[in-house]
């Protein structure tokens, strides 16, 4: 097959290596409030924030997570995303986890993106269980986790350390056993406060550390000493309006392998896009545009384990190409809020054409779900 890009910028597809894909619900009236100057802390104690997703998604059926999930990743595609991890965490009991985990399973299996479960049981503990969160932590150890791992429908756990979800030593407990059970371990980390998560992401030799806005020194000289690859959210940090500048820039001269994202979720980043990230990782976090790509595309790949199948173009890895209408990759950040993607092509097959994606009867592109 031949394809001509004369006077456009041949890329690798994005690999997004942290959303909250399979999600329910949309929570467009919280920017509203937060906007007016309610905390994200503030609309959680609500009742708003993660608890009120986690209710649209135990309401939704199994079928309408489905066709939610595949407009997203058309979604995804039609802005350069190949690969991307997709989290649950908005069942938060045994059936719901896994009834987001089987959409991602099945989205994977229809949809040209190429899909890396985690199970995030421990997102937050649900509204049900508050009194007794010991017992929460517990049956995601004892049930959740050996039913996930059964059932094969996730490669990582993940836990959100943080005042409003797990303490460091409970989070210790709940990917101590997901080890146990042969899945890799990622860890939101201080992404509100330094409550420990990056040095609890170090010492648990976790493939990727995530967030990281309010970690010390200590707990990043403690991932650069472990391997750990830090996931940068900077879309994450901005929609809430709790910026780190700089945060990527000192990452990478600590000499952490650092990884870009979109955290896409509805309540603090809800866009699919990563060309959306590229910009406030340079302008905000301080990367130069080369930095920020080979951030969401090898360093990527590496964090999901994936680096010597995907995400840079070499012989022998799969044909996972994007081909944007602009003459150098600087436009990426450059030119930015517009889609230069035109030509996506996956495991050597076109699935976007002239910005469109590949077979689709012609009409508008899908609608925000
Ligand atoms: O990565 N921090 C925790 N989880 C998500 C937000 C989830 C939500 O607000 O629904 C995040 O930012
Ligand atoms: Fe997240």
């Amino acid at each position: 097959m031949e394809i001509d890009a004369s006077g456009r910028t041949v890329l690798p597809g994005f690999v997004d290596p942290h959303t909250h894909l399979p999600f329910a619900g949309s929570r467009e009236h919280e920017l509203e409030r937060a906007l007016r100057g309610a905390t994200y802390e503030e609309i959680a104690a609500g009742g708003g924030g993660i608890q009120s997703t986690v209710e649209a998604t135990r309401a939704a059926t199994y079928d309408a997570l489905v066709e939610l999930g595949k407009t997203r990743l058309n979604r995804m595609l039609l802005h350069g995303t190949t690969t991307a991890e997709a989290k649950s965490g908005y069942g938060l009991t045994l059936d719901d986890e896994l009834k987001q985990l089987r959409v991602v399973q099945a989205l994977d299996s229809i949809h040209p993106i190429d899909l890396v479960p985690t199970f995030l049981g421990a997102h937050v503990v649900p509204k049900e269980r508050r009194n007794d969160r010991e017992a929460y932590v517990r049956e995601v150890i004892d049930r959740m986790i050996p039913e996930v791992a059964r059932q094969r429908l996730a490669r990582f756990c993940d836990v959100f350390v943080d005042e409003i979800a797990f303490a460091p030593g409970e989070a210790e407990r709940v990917l101590k056993a997901a080890a146990g059970q042969g899945l890799g371990l990622r860890v939101h980390a201080d992404q509100l406060k330094d409550c420990g998560g990056a040095l609890l992401a170090a010492r648990l030799r976790a493939a990727s550390a995530d967030h990281l806005e309010r970690s010390g020194e200590e707990g990043i000289r403690a991932l650069a000493r472990s391997g750990t690859t830090a996931i940068v959210l900077p879309g994450a940090s901005f929609f809430m309006r709790r910026g780190a500048p700089g945060l990527a820039r000192r990452l990478v001269d600590a000499q952490l392998p650092v990884a870009l994202a979109t955290d896409f979720n509805p309540g603090t980043c809800p866009t699919e896009s990563v060309p959306a990230i590229l910009p406030l990782a340079c302008l905000e976090g301080g990367l130069s545009p080369a930095e920020a790509i080979t951030a969401a595309t090898l360093n990527a790949a590496h964090s999901l384990g994936l680096a010597s199948r995907v995400g840079s173009l070499e012989v022998g890895k799969s044909a996972d190409v994007q081909i944007l209408e602009v003459p150098n990759h600087l436009h990426l950040v450059y030119h930015f809020g517009v889609n230069h993607c035109r030509t996506v092509v996956k495991q050597g097959r076109v699935v976007v054409e002239e910005g469109l994606i590949a077979g689709a009867p012609p009409g508008p592109s899908p609608g925000m779900a």
